[in-house]
Formats: structure tokens, C-alpha cells, sequence
């Protein structure tokens, strides 16, 4: 049986892509989920068609700039299903721009959304977890967490912001023998919305000459179920996933 069956999984940018794809996919594999994000509609949808399928979903509309909704997220879960085994922090925007567009609001929102939102996650389930004994956060930088390129400053310092918060995090846990695993997943280029939130028109000038074919929200997925299906005595601490053919 998979180890991953009941577990009980918080997901962070449930509404689309990589969240989307790796909701289905733990719960094809047995998680019950709690989803959240901001857009209703989509979460509304989400968690109906698991439900159809067998599966076992709720959702709960989470701004993750705020404390108190991430707080609400997690008293959710606890409410539902009475535990919290595994947190997937990936709610993410990836406004990139030249810094000297001086497109001040977006590095604001990147900062709020791609940092503190992780903490925030982190705060609303790490005293459950030290409580239980067990418990996994998986945190989603990127490619960008390990590199930077002209363009990607702000997001690149989210995603490594990201990274060292959890490999931090990871020390502390084995320090405290709490028994609480960490992973960091750095995804290369994936089919999603993500570049959607890009309004500097010379870096989607840049994307468009860019002849690498994107892997899916699927294939992430996958790796994010692998970190968790692992014995508890295994933590997976970081995994990097680029296509293919992608250079960077
Ligand atoms: N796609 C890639 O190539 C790629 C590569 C490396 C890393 N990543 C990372 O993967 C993660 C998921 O991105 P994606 O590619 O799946 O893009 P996506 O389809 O745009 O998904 C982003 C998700 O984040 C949610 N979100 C954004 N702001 C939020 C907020 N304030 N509160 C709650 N949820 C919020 C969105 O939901 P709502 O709008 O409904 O709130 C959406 O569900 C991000 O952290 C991203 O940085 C992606």
C-alpha cells in the first residue's frame, strides 16, 4: 500500500498548475487533501472532481500574504481530518522585469507571496507537527533558487530565499529530533499560468525567442509524491526537475 494513503496534505496554490496537477495526483495515490488558493471557482472545481473520483478534498480560499488565513487553513485540515501530515508550499508569482523598469509593486508581491507566504505556511503547521512527531513541509523554489540570469533578480532571490529558509528549517527539525522532514523542489520550465503575472514587454520579448519545450505540472507531481512516499527515516531534502533541453 502506498505509504502515501491517508495522509493528510495542505496544498498552497491549489487553483492551477503545479498545485492542480499534484492535488490529483496524491490523491489518485490515497492523500486526503485540503486545498487552498485564492480563486473559488477553480478550488470549487478541483475539489469536486477529486471527490467524484473516489478521492477525499476540501477546500478553503487562503490570501498566504496573510497569517491569520494560513492559520485558518491549518485549523481546517485539523478540523476535517485531525492531523496534518504534509504541507506542499506552492502558491508562487513569477512577475520577472529588469530592475530598472523599477516595477516596485511586483517585487513587493513576490516578496509577500514567495517568502513570507512560505513562512507563513511554515508558522500555521509547524507546532501540529512538533506535536505529532511527524510531519513533512515541502517548499517550491525553482531553477531560479540555484541561478540568477538579467531579468530574474527578485524572483531569483524569492526562490533562493526559499531554499535556505528550508535547509535552515531541516537543521533545526533533526537538531530537535522532531522527526519533521523537509524537502525543497526547484522546477525548471513547466507548461503553467505562471508567466501570465510578466508585464516587463522586453523579458517576454526574451521568453518568446526561447525554443525549449516546457515538461508538465504532471511531472512534477510525480516527484513531489516520491519525496512523500518515502519511509519516514528517508527525507528527500531537494530535488531539481528542468526539461530535457533546457540550458539554464
Ligand atoms: N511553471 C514553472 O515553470 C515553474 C518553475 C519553477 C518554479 N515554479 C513554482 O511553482 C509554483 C507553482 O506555480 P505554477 O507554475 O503552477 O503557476 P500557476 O499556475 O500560476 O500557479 C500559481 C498558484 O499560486 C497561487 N497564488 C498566487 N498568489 C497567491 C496568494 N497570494 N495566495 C494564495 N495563492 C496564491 C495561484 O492561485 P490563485 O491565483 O487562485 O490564488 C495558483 O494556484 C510557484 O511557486 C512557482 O514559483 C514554477
Amino acid at each position: 500500500m502506498s505509504n502515501l494513503k491517508d495522509k493528510v496534505v495542505l496544498m498552497t496554490g491549489a487553483s492551477s498548475g503545479i498545485g492542480e496537477g499534484t492535488a490529483k495526483e496524491l490523491s489518485d495515490n490515497g492523500a486526503k487533501l485540503v486545498l487552498a488558493a485564492r480563486r473559488e471557482e477553480r478550488l470549487q472545481e478541483l475539489t469536486d472532481e477529486i471527490n467524484q473520483n473516489g478521492g477525499d478534498a476540501v477546500y478553503k480560499v487562503t490570501d498566504v500574504t496573510s497569517r491569520e488565513q494560513l492559520q485558518e487553513l491549518a485549523q481546517k485540515a485539523l478540523d476535517q481530518y485531525g492531523r496534518i501530515d504534509v504541507l506542499v508550499n506552492n502558491a508562487g508569482l513569477m512577475p520577472l522585469s529588469f530592475m530598472d523598469k523599477l516595477k516596485i509593486d511586483e517585487w513587493d508581491k513576490m516578496v509577500d507571496v514567495n517568502i513570507k507566504g512560505v513562512l507563513y505556511g511554515v508558522a500555521a503547521v509547524l507546532p501540529t507537527m512538533r506535536e505529532q512527531k511527524a510531519g513533512h513541509i515541502i517548499n517550491i523554489s525553482s531553477v531560479a533558487g540555484h541561478t540568477v540570469g538579467p531579468g530574474m533578480s527578485v524572483y531569483s532571490g524569492t526562490k533562493h530565499a526559499v531554499r535556505t529558509i528550508t535547509e535552515g528549517l531541516r537543521q533545526e527539525e533533526a537538531l530537535a529530533e522532531s522527526n519533521i522532514r523537509t524537502t525543497i523542489i526547484s522546477p525548471g520550465a513547466v507548461a503553467t499560468e505562471l508567466q501570465e503575472t510578466i508585464t516587463d514587454e522586453d523579458v517576454l520579448q526574451g521568453l518568446k525567442s526561447s525554443n525549449m519545450t516546457p515538461i508538465q505540472s504532471k511531472d512534477i507531481a510525480s516527484t513531489i509524491r516520491y519525496a512523500i512516499e518515502q519511509p519516514e527515516e528517508v527525507a528527500i531534502n531537494e530535488i531539481l526537475v528542468r526539461p530535457t533541453s533546457q540550458q539554464g
